[in-house]
């Protein structure tokens, strides 16, 4: 059986993506971000966990934490997330991909790059080569990642932000949309604009 978590947006380009195969669709209390505290009472952690695999479909929305608690709890009860490949997707040889990484509609990944667990390429977003993404992170559509720039866990590359080559961004970093940054920054800040400047620094992960 496919369990996928959510019933959002996401939820709906991962039904795409995957089409026929999806056998259940369970809505994960707790995607809204204020009622977090109750994800445990998701009715998929009853599933058996030998027959399911699952997808999260848990978007981004609020910084991502709820998309990665959901996750980290469904590991720890023992279920084991796929790896999304839209078939549209470009995915050259030697990339890396962690569990449940999802690449999503036109999103082109070139060779030597890897993405962490439960991260999100989105449509049409570009990572080049040797670029590091880490886990729980999300690059929205149209980004791009110049070659060997690397990003922590948890990051937001706002919808078409670009990350100049070799630049580095810690976990927890928040890049608006339309930005190009052009410099390493060393903690985690939201940056926006053109070129990037912190207007804020992001909450604790
Ligand atoms: C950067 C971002 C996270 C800031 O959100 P926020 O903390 O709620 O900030 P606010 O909306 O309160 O804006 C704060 C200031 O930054 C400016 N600002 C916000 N986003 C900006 C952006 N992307 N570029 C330039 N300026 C921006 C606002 O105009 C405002 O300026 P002001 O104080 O002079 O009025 C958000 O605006 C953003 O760009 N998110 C990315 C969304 C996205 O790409 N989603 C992908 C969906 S798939």
């Amino acid at each position: 059986m496919l369990l996928l978590l959510g019933d959002g947006g996401h939820a709906d380009v991962l039904s795409d993506a995957v089409g026929q195969v999806i056998t259940a669709r369970v809505v994960a209390p707790g995607e809204v971000p204020s009622s977090g505290s109750h994800i445990e009472e998701s009715e998929a952690l009853g599933y058996d966990i030998g027959s399911c695999e699952i997808l999260n479909g848990i978007g981004f929305l609020g910084g991502g934490n709820v998309r990665r608690q959901v996750y980290q709890l469904f590991v720890k009860a023992g279920f084991r997330f796929l790896t999304v490949i839209d078939r549209s997707s470009m995915v050259r040889n030697g990339v890396e991909l962690g569990n449940g990484a999802q690449i999503l509609v036109g999103a082109v990944l070139n060779t030597g790059s890897r993405v962490g667990e439960n991260s999100i390429i989105n449509s049409a977003a570009v990572v080049e080569h040797h670029v590091s993404v880490g886990s729980h992170s999300h690059v929205a559509p149209n980004a791009t990642l110049c070659g060997e720039a690397s990003i922590g866990d948890s990051v937001m590359i706002g919808a078409g932000a670009v990350v100049l080559p070799g630049v580095s961004l810690p976990t927890g970093t928040v890049v608006g949309a339309g930005a190009v940054v052009t410099r390493s920054w060393p903690t985690a800040e939201v940056l926006v604009g053109v070129p990037a400047r912190p207007i804020s620094k992001t909450e604790p992960q």
